[in-house]
């Protein structure tokens, strides 16, 4: 498993397995199929209501915690510098661990001066090995990150082979912040399994669109953190070692870009559908 170190010196698995939509029912159940497949990092979010599914997976599944990646997020709800340090213990609680290894702002609305200094706090109490933003663009993250004292270690941003997040990337480095990419097959939109461009590169090799395009992501020095319910195509997902793009390959899929994001988060509508996100889908609030 290719890792990355991230700019507080831990390492940090390229490739890992994430639980957006995955329901409370079925999240135990896709993270132990996950990580008997060989997954490492397991991305989820308070936002998913799937950590305690997160939690009696990893205490189950026979892995030493110190060789698994956890992530986890804390949602708007939970904004400010005390919610959000609560938030993070009942994360922890759910989790059944004593830390997590990354701990994210999963987006940039309400307080979230006092929630990143609640991040800085569980860094350093040990709560988290490594803090960092989702979401967060442009002067946005830059205001935040002049602002504050522990540079984030990375920044997750929806990141395809539809929308490469250049600009993003040039500002991000001036911090050592490493991206982490939400919806790596672009939420299966777009006809990304289907794609011709893909196709003709992936039949080269005998992979998958889905394996070309998460290839293509780690080349270009990105994480990914594909989801899926189903144990064959997580295990499919993950067996990108065993071949290489060619420089030619690589550009070909660069031009692939449209530099267009599915979900902007400067659209108003899209900002009031989050702040009231988990009134419609947490049925305890
Ligand atoms: N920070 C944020 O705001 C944010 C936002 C979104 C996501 N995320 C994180 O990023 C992770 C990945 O993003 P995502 O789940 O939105 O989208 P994604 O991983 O790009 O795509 C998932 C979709 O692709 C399908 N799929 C996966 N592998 C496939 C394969 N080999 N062949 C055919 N279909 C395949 C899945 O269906 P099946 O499950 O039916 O296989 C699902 O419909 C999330 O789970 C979450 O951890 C973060």
């Amino acid at each position: 498993m290719k890792t990355i170190k991230l700019n507080n010196g831990v390492e940090m698995p390229m490739l890992g397995y994430g639980v957006f939509l995955v329901s409370p029912e079925e999240c135990e159940r896709c993270v132990l199929d996950a990580i008997s497949v060989g997954y490492r990092l397991i991305d989820t979010a308070q936002a998913y209501y799937n950590e305690e599914g997160v939690g009696a997976a990893i205490s189950k599944c026979g892995v030493p915690r110190n060789e698994l990646f956890l992530t986890t997020k804390v949602w708007i709800s939970n904004a400010g510098e005390a919610n959000a340090a609560r938030s993070i213990d009942e994360s922890l609680h759910k989790l059944k661990t004593d830390y997590v290894d990354l701990l994210l702002i999963h987006q940039p609305f309400g307080d979230y001066y006092g929630t990143y200094r609640a991040l800085e706090k569980a860094y350093k109490e040990g709560k988290a090995r490594a803090i960092g933003l989702s979401n967060f663009y442009d002067a946005r993250f830059v205001d935040l990150v002049e602002n504050m004292e522990v540079k984030p270690a990375v920044l997750q941003l929806e990141t395809h082979v539809f929308s490469q997040q250049r600009k993003m990337r040039e500002l991000i480095k001036d911090y050592g912040t490493q991206l982490m990419a939400w919806g790596p097959l672009a939420q299966g939109t777009d006809g990304i399994f289907t794609n011709e461009t893909l196709k003709a590169i992936g039949d080269k090799y005998g992979k998958t669109n889905a394996q070309v395009a998460l290839k293509f992501l780690l080349n270009e020095g990105i994480v990914a953190i594909p989801k899926s319910i189903h144990k064959e195509r997580m295990a499919s997902n993950l067996a990108i070692d065993d071949f290489k793009l060619s420089e030619e390959d690589m550009e070909t899929i660069r031009k692939m870009d449209t530099g267009k994001l599915k979900v902007d988060f400067n659209d108003p509508a899209m900002a009031k559908y989050l702040i009231n996100y988990d009134k419609n889908f947490n049925p305890n609030k």
